[in-house]
């Protein structure tokens, strides 16, 4: 029963404090509001509001920057590495040589998963979704580390967020192995990050198996174009999880349950299922006239973002590296490809998506590249959740450090009936 009040126009006069950061628009800090000044703020899908102080990356949503510990993302994609990212978001400064060996070391340290773990993907049918199976087996991992519990200590946290990093990949591999019926491959830490990925992936015991290194380096490179994104939803749901105090590895998985969906990390299957189902170029201007009928849900995936008004910086790498890999890798273009340019032609020439500033993101074209690696549709979002899982320990370990952070625990604009005295169940007319 909606309250017709809650549309009431008032206005109020405050003043309040205001916060700057190093760059971006300042803050107004809202934390006495209630306690001064009797009010709550609204602000649906939290979109106005900061609920944390972080040093770890900056966007600028309308001229489509985007800077890892301030680094820009363009620099990183031409000339760092996956690991060596990590560790910047990890540690706040590019690692020397050195450093980026003894924590390499680190990361290979972990990759096994225990033998038990391995079972559990016996439990999931053969077409479980791999992102059911991801978040059942990560959540598990709070059972195999106890210890984590005791998170205030910095060597558990740096114990945690290595383990995090090491062994995603080789849980997804196995979820994948699990799909498709093969039997599970080993790590190998002499690989390297995104090779070894691969090679657990694809290598079958029968025969030798070499990574295609053009296909290791583009998933390295896609890797770094998603390991952290400030506060997005999933970062943002690994924070209020982990603010209870949870064990870390419960609050990853809260993370993950939420990337899956096609309004975040699921977007990038979503983008492919829309593609191969337009099917033609023919049929784009019925897609493009659906997306903008109010009165239909369909919206072209891979379009539009919480925060860029402007091209995603990531997906303009991704789109000018797809040629590139594909002839790298022999293939030829993939008429999704060609079809995903076409889409991207007209709609960014509709008025539409011009008013309302909606541009190709990220997953836009990263399931080309995918597809070209031979990585299911299915998989897609389980290689989002690995490249993000730096971002989420890192978000994670920020915030456990942080003495402003408490349990995050928003509040509401009540809409529903006042107090009222309960009826006996003689005495109900029900509804009419
Ligand atoms: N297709 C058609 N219309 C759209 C789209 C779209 N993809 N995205 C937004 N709009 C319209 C929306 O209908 C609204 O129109 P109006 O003002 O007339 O009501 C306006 O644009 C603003 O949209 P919004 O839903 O208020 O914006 P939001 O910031 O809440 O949503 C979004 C952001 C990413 C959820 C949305 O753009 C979307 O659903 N995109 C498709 C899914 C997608 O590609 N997600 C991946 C995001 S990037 C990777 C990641 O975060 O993991």
């Amino acid at each position: 029963m909606p309250n017709p009040k809650s549309k009431a126009q008032e206005t109020c006069t405050l003043t309040l404090p205001v916060r700057q950061g190093t760059v971006g628009p300042a803050v107004l800090d809202i934390s006495k509001l209630y306690s001064e000044h009797g009010y709550f703020t609204y602000d649906p899908g939290y979109a106005v509001t900061a609920s944390c102080e972080s040093a770890i990356t900056y966007i600028d949503g309308e001229k489509g920057i985007l800077l890892y510990r301030g680094y820009p993302i363009e620099q990183l994609a031409e000339k760092s590495t996956f690991l060596e990212v990590a560790y910047l978001i990890l540690n706040g400064e590019l690692p020397t040589q050195s450093e980026l060996d003894r924590f390499s070391d680190a990361i290979w340290h972990h990759t096994l998963i225990n033998e038990s773990l391995l079972r559990f993907f016996n439990g999931f049918h053969h077409d479980a979704h791999p992102m059911a199976m991801l978040t059942g087996v990560v959540g598990s991992l709070s059972a195999f580390y106890p210890d984590t519990q005791d998170f205030r200590d910095p060597t558990r946290q740096t114990l945690f967020s290595q383990r995090i990093i090491a062994k995603l990949p080789t849980i997804a591999a196995a979820a994948y192995k699990h799909s498709v019926g093969h039997p599970f491959v080993y790590p190998r830490n002499e690989l390297g990050y995104a090779n070894n990925l691969l090679h657990m992936l694809f290598a079958l015991p029968t025969e030798e198996y070499t990574v295609n290194p053009v296909a290791a380096q583009a998933l390295d490179l896609l890797f770094i174009l998603h390991a952290d994104h400030e506060q997005n939803a999933s970062t943002s749901t690994v924070r209020l999880a982990g603010s209870s105090g949870t064990n870390p590895y419960a609050a990853i998985t809260a993370g993950i349950g939420c990337l899956w969906g096609p309004a975040h990390g699921g977007a990038n299957e979503a983008v492919i299922n829309m593609l191969t189902e337009i099917q033609d170029v023919k049929n784009i201007p019925r897609y493009v006239a659906r997306a903008k009928d109010k009165d239909d849900p369909f919206r072209l995936m891979g379009f539009g973002h919480r925060v860029y008004k402007n091209y995603d910086p990531r997906a303009k790498i991704i789109r000018s590296m797809t040629y590139k890999v594909l002839e790298n890798l022999g293939h030829r273009p993939d008429p999704l490809l060609d079809l995903a340019m076409k889409l991207e032609e007209i709609a960014l020439r509709d008025d539409y998506f011009i008013e309302r500033k909606l541009y190709p993101n990220v997953d836009f074209y990263s399931g080309i590249i995918y597809r070209a690696l031979g990585i299911p549709t299915s998989m897609f979002t389980v290689m989002f959740a690995i490249a993000r899982s730096v971002g989420w320990v890192a978000h994670w370990c920020e915030m456990v450090n942080d003495p402003e952070q408490r349990l995050g625990r928003p509040r509401q604009l009540y809409i529903g009936p006042g107090r009222r005295d309960y009826v006996e169940r003689s005495q109900r007319s029900g509804k009419s």
